[in-house]
């Protein structure tokens, strides 16, 4: 973990991205790990793509320090990028965009990006890049008229209609502004875990005990809780929208025999009722921590704590958070606790 003065100065450089740089032990020896770990993860993307006959250009230096585990292959055309997001597919890769069907094609084309995920003890993301393809037309509008998944979110149009997104958007920006819309609210983002080298830290600034109800609200596989309950012996309840990962989540647990232990709610965990708890954890975009966590502490009792980490700024932290940089092994965040009197 980072160590008293400094911990501003390496929350600082976690949120701009540069903690590799800094003249710190403990952020180094992360950096160097998480640096050497994005090369090996390059290098089998590499190897499942020669298979295949393809060939990208990768972004950054190999093995240079690093403080995310990403990386970005870049493609000469869609066509083979599409190729290759096949092949990494087959490879354990899954799609981690928000937007699917026939919007999912439409936003690909127009952005020239797509973001794949594999899930370990960290979540290696690889972005897909090539040089996108609007119409010689739509080519001159301003980067901000290009549509988002905020657009793709508010309606899904059959492909062929795909022009009207750009149409879409100015008056989903004008329903946001007067309020009438709050697009992406519900989105918690797709699937990433939490380092497994930070959770005992996490785990401790909570002050996790056995007599705790720990919530993980959008649990993904539900290994946080699944760590909790076998190494500080508490309970376990897990909110998850997604079906898949709710199975996944009530297999794991039951491999590791604590379903008398932790539940597994399939839900949104932005509407309706919060489960009864006295920890609550929230690793989810910053904006959406934000709101979710202010949700939290409205309902809160004496003594919860809630937990959120991110390796980005809060925007609109509720008040009242001591918050500290969190490094081990591959792993680097930020920690903001906020604990009700
Ligand atoms: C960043 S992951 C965090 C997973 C896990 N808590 C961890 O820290 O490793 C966020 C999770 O929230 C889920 N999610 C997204 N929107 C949600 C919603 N509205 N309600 C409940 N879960 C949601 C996603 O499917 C994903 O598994």
């Amino acid at each position: 973990m980072g160590t008293g003065d400094s911990t501003t100065d390496l929350m600082t450089a976690i949120y701009e991205d540069r903690l590799g740089g800094l003249d710190d032990p403990v952020a180094a020896r992360a950096c160097t790990a998480i640096g050497h770990r994005v090369a090996e993860e390059v290098e089998l993307a590499k190897a499942v793509l020669a298979e295949r006959d393809l060939a990208a250009t990768v972004e950054g230096e190999p093995a240079a320090p690093a403080q995310r585990h990403w990386a970005r292959l870049t493609f000469q055309n869609q066509a083979a990028a599409e190729v290759a997001i096949d092949a990494l597919t087959d490879a354990g890769y899954r799609p981690w965009d928000a937007v699917h069907g026939p919007a999912g094609v439409v936003r690909r084309r127009l952005r020239g990006v797509a973001t794949l995920a594999r899930n370990s003890d960290v979540t290696m993301v690889l972005e897909i890049g090539w040089p996108p393809d609007p119409p010689p037309i739509l080519d001159r509008l301003p980067e901000a008229a290009v549509p988002t998944d905020n657009d793709f979110d508010v309606v899904s149009l059959p492909e062929a209609l795909w022009p009207l997104y750009y149409v879409v958007r100015p008056f989903r920006l004008l329903a946001e502004r007067v309020g009438l819309l709050d697009a992406g609210a519900r989105r918690l983002g797709p699937f990433l875990s939490t380092p497994h080298d930070v959770l005992p830290t996490l785990h401790d600034l909570a002050d996790l005990t056995a007599d705790d109800v720990l919530v993980d609200l959008g649990c993904g596989d539900g290994h946080v809780l699944i760590h909790a309950a076998t190494t500080r012996g508490c309970r376990g309840i897990g909110v998850e929208r997604d079906p898949d990962l709710v199975a996944a989540a009530r297999a794991e647990v039951k491999e590791h025999g604590l379903s008398d232990r932790i539940e597994i709610h399939q839900g949104d965990a932005t509407s309706g009722s919060l489960p009864a708890g006295t920890v609550y954890f929230i690793f989810v975009p910053a904006e959406a921590a934000c709101n979710l966590a202010a949700r939290v502490l409205r309902n809160a009792g004496s003594g919860t704590r809630v937990l959120v980490h991110e390796q980005h700024p809060l925007p609109k932290p509720p008040p009242g958070a001591e918050s500290q940089a969190v490094i081990s092994g591959q792993g680097v965040t930020v920690a903001h606790l906020w604990s009700v009197p």
